[in-house]
């Protein structure tokens, strides 16, 4: 059953507290199904496998999972140091899930540390799960703050152009980019969005297209080869898109196909901006070039509703691009919209944060 409301609920405690229950994205937009996960392999193979997806809900998702599955750990009567052998174990089986979206790693390792080191299992899963019921409030949050910075800077008649999805189904709030939209919309702004397909998985036609069109928002799909000549022809006004993971100074790795439109937006003075939760800054890594980038299987290029291509011919599949930060006008996060020279405060070396908002 596709929900009637327009606002759509990516992932949620299971309705008999045995689990965590998300939509699978695998189906749609043909199908609205609600998974049920309620195992480690469950969790990490519906992230794996992409039912679901986007760097915040995999991170909520991961999050909310590990504490489902560190309560049943408790309950098995485990002693102190099983429950915590077991508790590593299931985080690194769900950090190993996916490796370019930061928020993974970051989502699992707070409720790992909300553990506490020398507590009762009891209470320590107490613990996991307040930080899990934590980590779903600030994503919402967040997803409201960097939709009303973002939405500043769409004015009303403007062409947006986005990249694989980055709405309601990727987060657990209003989304990220998306959110911009959404309340550029929400405030009366008269907008478009133009969706690039995104290939090989079709997030931008099956999902973004799916998500905006239930919200009453004009969206056109385009499949990659168009955005150049639309832009060439100024019919697209700004572009905004997510990230996975941008770095110390900034580069942002994202969804295959970014770096292109960047390069392309970069070619015919269009703004080219990314939208982000701060938590997406990983101050680890310093360049895009240091990012381990998801390889994916060539299955996924060759096929799509039949075959594409001969059989056994090769394929290369890497999920995701670095679109360097020289490309990039600003990055609109929930503490604030950032410009070159990056300075994300306690994610940098270089000082305190300095938003221009
Ligand atoms: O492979 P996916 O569909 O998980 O890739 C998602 C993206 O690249 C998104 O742009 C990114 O995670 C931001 S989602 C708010």
């Amino acid at each position: 059953m596709f929900p009637e409301t327009t606002n759509v609920v990516s992932v949620r405690w299971s309705g008999d507290g045995s689990g965590v229950t998300i939509v699978d994205q695998r189906l749609l937009p043909g199908e609205y199904v609600e998974r049920d996960l309620r195992t480690v392999a469950d969790i990490v193979d519906a992230i794996r496998s992409l039912a679901v997806r986007g760097a915040p809900a995999i991170g909520v998702t991961a999050a909310m999972g590990l504490a489902h599955l560190a309560g049943a750990a408790a309950a098995e009567g485990l002693n102190a140091p099983a429950f915590r052998a077991r508790i590593s174990e299931y985080g690194l089986a769900l950090k190993g899930a996916r490796p370019t979206a930061v928020n993974l790693a970051w989502a699992v390792d707070r409720v790992l540390r909300a553990s506490g080191a020398n507590e009762d299992p009891e209470t320590a899963a107490r613990a996991m799960r307040r930080e899990a019921d934590t980590i779903l409030a600030e994503d919402r949050a967040m997803c409201r703050r960097i939709g009303e910075l973002g939405a500043s800077l769409i004015e009303d008649g403007m062409t947006v152009l986005t990249h694989c999805n980055t709405g309601a189904l990727a987060t657990a709030g209003i989304g990220t980019a998306l959110a911009a939209v959404y309340v550029a919309h929400e405030s009366g702004k008269r907008i478009q969005v133009v969706a690039s397909e995104t290939r090989p998985l079709l997030q931008g036609s099956r999902l973004t297209a799916w998500e905006l069109q239930r919200a009453g928002i004009p969206v056109s799909v385009v499949g990659e080869g168009a955005v150049a000549s639309l832009m060439q022809a100024g019919r697209v006004d700004c572009c905004i898109v997510g990230a996975d993971r941008i770095t110390r100074y900034g580069d942002v790795a994202n969804k295959i196909g970014t770096y292109s439109h960047a390069v392309v937006a970069r070619a015919h003075g269009v703004p080219f901006y990314v939208a982000a939760p701060f938590s997406t800054i990983d101050a680890a890594t310093e360049r895009g070039s240091q990012v381990h980038i998801e390889q994916r299987s060539p299955a996924e290029v060759l096929s799509a509703a039949g075959h594409l291509a001969p059989s056994a011919v090769a394929a290369l599949n890497p999920a995701f691009d670095v679109t360097p930060a020289s490309l990039v006008a600003a990055i609109i996060t929930d503490r604030g919209i950032f410009r070159q020279p990056y300075d994300f405060g306690g994610a940098s070396p270089a000082g305190p944060a300095s938003p221009i908002l």
